[in-house]
């Protein structure tokens, strides 16, 4: 009925949820991957159908997620049987659907097999395909290609058992063409795209050899430096301070106390659940960090604690905005205010966020934000404090060439690469924006999961800025512990989400601290976790496979009663 037949296509796919763990993952199980669990069958069907003279003109075996598993689990082949028939088959454990059709192209005509329905479309005597004709059957189309195939395109004449070796050097040969993919599943594996930049550009290479043709060293706010001082000011909504740039966050923070004049025997309040950064710098001037709990829900400083621990020593509080959401910066302003003490900020996790349009770094007395390396605007450990054209009187000035004899200001070629970044900031932001939207939207269905939660009445906040934070937390009061163990074998945590490294022990630097004290940065910590937002457009596939990812397994825990 199709005359001679040219070419066929077929696509197989399921989505295999806990595929590392189950039996298709294991060679000695399943005698191979996808191509013998799924394209056995189908192979057979071909060489019977199209004999046994097959050449595999290419075939790429691959393994799309991560786990303990060396089969594979996705292949693309492309057979020739015979002088004429090319045969292009796809299989999958790993579809984003559950799929099988097979299309038959020969002179007369086209058959397609899908699911439950058949569509014929044949030629008419001058050639032109009719419209489909199109039926509905109540049969799988592999059992229906089994029966029935045969008398749409003429009978084999030659099946035999011999067949059956036959289908078993095509096997082979798939798996001899497409052995070095299997083997090289690392660049195969979106999910193993560790979240790493800036992207290394023909921008990012000029900026620097034009730095290193220009100079290495620069004591003051000459060149690259003043540049960069100058843009980030712009940026942050903060005109009128004073910029200075450090090699550090921590540097940063510890010029930001040191010119806020904090001296030995003062107190400055500080959030329990931050780096360690944010204090550290406080015990070189002698001054005493006085921790304040984190609220549970968003892991930042919880307001309502912090007026109880002023006294008549209290000089500052110092808010970080943990992981780039900030929160109730009002209240924690007009307690400061209403004391008459300084507010000062750590914006390291929060470059461009803001709330009701007012910019981190602009709701207190000061700001330190860090460009290191993991942070939204990179490169190197090089910070700044805002406040510029530093009075000769300015405190800062002592810091401003040899950072008080310390020479801790940055390399002059770590800032020509992140004034660069700087230039694409909101670019950047704005993709990081759409990646934290993404993992919102495909984990919205999972009931123990939760967005970051944003400021009330949080129609006025910038939520552009904020969900472009350096990552995106969720956290749940009963958050399954085997979520957290199935997604670290099921691969997107090995590299998407890490372990909470941020110190919210200070007994580091106070010593009467116990965990009892400090519930809502203990409960914040213990269940939130954290997910990388990437920053450019061919990191897309990379968020989609790690949301994905992450909502299989979260899926499969669900099955799980809570205990
Ligand atoms: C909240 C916070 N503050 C300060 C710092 C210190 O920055 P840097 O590593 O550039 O010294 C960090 C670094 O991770 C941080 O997370």
């Amino acid at each position: 009925m199709l005359g001679n037949i040219s070419s066929v296509q077929v696509v197989e796919a399921i989505d295999v949820v806990e595929l590392a763990e189950g039996w298709r993952a294991q060679k000695g199980l399943a005698g191979g991957g996808v191509v013998i669990d799924m394209g056995y069958d189908m192979l057979d069907q071909l060489v019977g159908l199209f004999g046994r003279r097959f050449e595999v003109q290419h075939a790429a075996v691959m393994k799309t997620r991560l786990g303990s598993y060396d089969v594979e689990d996705t292949a693309h082949i492309s057979v020739t049987f015979g002088d004429s028939v090319n045969a292009t088959i796809f299989l999958s454990h790993s579809g984003i659907r559950s799929e099988e059709k097979i299309s038959i192209i020969g002179e007369k005509g086209i058959l397609t097999l899908g699911g439950e329905l058949v569509r014929l479309s044949l030629c008419d005597k001058g050639g032109k395909l009719t419209p489909h004709e199109q039926y509905t059957v109540h049969e799988p189309s592999a059992l229906l290609l089994e029966r029935g195939l045969a008398s749409f395109i003429g009978s084999p004449n030659d099946w035999d058992l011999d067949k059956d070796v036959a289908v078993m050097q095509l096997v082979d040969e798939i798996y001899r063409v497409g052995s070095s993919q299997v083997e090289s599943q690392t660049a195969l594996n979106p999910l193993e795209k560790t979240w790493s930049w800036p992207k290394v550009t023909p921008d990012v290479e000029r900026a620097i050899s034009e730095q290193l043709h220009n100079t290495l060293s620069i004591y003051n706010n000459d060149g690259i430096f003043g540049k960069f001082e100058e843009t980030f000011r712009t940026f942050s909504d903060t005109p009128s301070y004073h910029a200075l740039l450090h090699n550090s966050g921590t540097n940063a923070l510890h010029v930001l106390y040191y010119a806020s004049g904090l001296t030995a025997g003062d107190e400055v309040i500080v959030p329990v659940y931050t780096f360690h950064a944010t204090v550290s710098p406080l015990m070189h001037l002698g001054v005493k960090p006085v921790f304040i709990d984190a609220h549970p829900e968003t892991g930042n400083m919880d307001p309502s604690k912090i007026a109880s621990a002023i006294t008549y020593k209290t000089k500052a509080v110092i808010a970080t905005h943990m992981w780039g959401v900030p929160w109730a910066m009002k209240e924690i302003g007009d307690i400061c205010r209403n004391n008459g003490i300084l507010l000062l900020e750590d914006c390291s996790h929060a470059h461009g966020a803001s709330i009701n349009g007012k910019k981190v770094g602009t709701f207190g007395d000061g700001a330190a934000w860090s460009i290191q390396g993991d942070k939204v605007l990179l490169h190197g450990h090089y910070n700044k404090r805002c406040k510029s054209e530093i009075p000769k009187d300015h405190p800062l000035q002592d810091f401003a060439v040899t950072g008080a004899g310390l020479k801790n200001r940055a390399h002059p070629l770590a800032i020509a690469v992140a004034h660069n970044q700087l230039k694409i900031l909101p670019k950047i932001l704005d993709r990081k924006s759409q990646c934290a939207a993404h993992f919102i939207e495909t984990l919205a269905s999972i009931p123990f999961l939760k967005a970051p939660v944003l400021e009330s009445g949080s129609d006025g906040v910038d939520s552009r800025a904020l969900c472009a934070k350096i990552h995106c937390a969720w956290n749940e009061a009963h958050i399954y512990p085997e979520f957290n163990q199935a997604s670290l074998r099921r691969g997107p945590l090995q590299t998407s989400v890490r372990d909470l490294g941020h110190v919210y022990a200070p007994d580091m630097y106070a010593g009467e601290w116990k965990a009892a004290d400090f519930p809502g940065a203990v409960t914040f910590h213990s269940q939130v976790i954290k997910l990388p937002v990437w920053a450019y457009e061919e990191d897309w596939a990379t968020v989609k496979a790690c949301a994905r990812a992450m909502l299989d397994v979260a899926r499969e825990c669900i099955k799980t009663p809570l205990n």
